[in-house]
């Protein structure tokens, strides 16, 4: 059973211009998607640049206005809630950034950082929040003197901790994630996703994963939601997604994930070309006149995919 469900979100900004800066267009960041979250399992959001990923993680936490569409939490309508301080959707919901770096204060000591959510929704004596960031330091794995130092004492893998530290001070249930490795070395980007799939197994955490890379979100998700201007192309499980792709655009993405060997280039090379040739071919059945991406349509029980025919059997 989901205990979040988002029910055909939008998300449209003004566009303002003209001699009387009056409104004169609409950006349909986030243009009627659905999803829904389960206890412990982690959900990829995964789109080129622009495509209104971040948009949706920041209207899901009420960071950005909705311009229509619903969200509940534990059977509760929050749609319009979640700009009260105090609500249970705010302390069970929270969000970390690509940006570690601006998204913690750079006049804050550590411990104020780590402290202001436990101020904001636990009630704990001045000994109590000490003990608490102490722990929260340990869970991920920085000293304890961390605590008196500011965020630009730390290397950029340590930042994301720290915000990760953060983020699960109030025993959130669900981790909005925007590309949390983005930022990062490859080799620290390893270390920093394989610790919060730990933390997430110790806290039955759900995540909604948000990244422009495939091939990153691979190891991390059970469900993968692929994103195009506003709306999904196709959903489905890791399965699905990796193993019988059907939209042309998530068979463009996959094109995409860079591999390591060198001997298979040449091949990899051909596959993309072939790709690009099938996208073009095939474009009308996946988009309408205006590049809108068609409603999504169930193949399976888990897989849905946005076109306006579907081949049998969906393979
Ligand atoms: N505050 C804003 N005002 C107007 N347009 C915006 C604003 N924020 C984002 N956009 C536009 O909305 C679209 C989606 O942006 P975003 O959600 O940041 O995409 P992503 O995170 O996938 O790169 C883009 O076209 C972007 O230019
Ligand atoms: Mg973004």
């Amino acid at each position: 059973m989901s205990f979040i469900q988002i029910n055909n979100l939008h998300v449209h900004y003004p566009v303002r211009g003209g001699f009387f800066n009056s409104v004169i267009d609409q950006v349909y960041a986030v243009d009627g998607i659905s999803m829904e979250f389960e206890k412990g399992k982690t959900y990829g959001l995964v789109g080129e640049s622009g495509c209104g990923k971040s948009t949706t993680g920041k209207a899901i936490i009420g960071l950005e206005r909705i311009t229509s569409g619903s969200i509940f939490y534990e059977g509760e309508n929050v749609t319009n809630k979640r700009r009260s301080r105090k609500s249970a959707f705010n302390r069970d919901v929270q969000m970390i950034f690509q940006d570690s770096h601006s998204s913690l204060n750079p006049r804050k000591r550590v411990k104020d950082i780590i402290a202001e959510p436990i101020r904001n929704f636990l009630k704990l004596t001045p000994k109590e929040e000490e003990r608490k960031i102490s722990e929260l330091l340990e869970i991920v794995g920085m000293p304890e003197d961390a605590k008196f130092k500011y965020p630009h004492e730390f290397s950029g893998g340590q930042k994301q901790r720290l915000g990760i530290a953060r983020a699960i001070a109030t025993n959130p249930k669900l981790i909005i994630a925007d590309e949390p490795v983005s930022a990062l070395d490859l080799s620290v980007q390893a270390q920093v996703l394989n610790f919060m799939k730990d933390i997430q197994n110790e806290f039955r955490l759900s995540y909604l994963f948000i990244s422009h890379d495939l091939g990153v979100v691979k190891h991390m998700c059970d469900h993968i939601s692929i994103m195009y201007k506003g709306r999904f192309v196709e959903i489905g499980t890791k399965y699905d997604i990796y193993n019988h792709p059907q939209h042309i655009y998530t068979k463009r993405l996959l094109s995409a994930i860079p591999g390591g060997s060198p001997i298979g280039r040449e091949k990899r090379k051909r596959e993309r070309i072939r790709v690009e040739q099938h996208y073009k071919a095939e474009h009308k059945n996946y988009f309408d006149e205006n590049d809108r991406v068609f409603d999504l349509k169930p193949i399976s029980k888990t897989h849905s995919v946005a076109a306006a025919s579907i081949s049998k059997g969906g393979k």
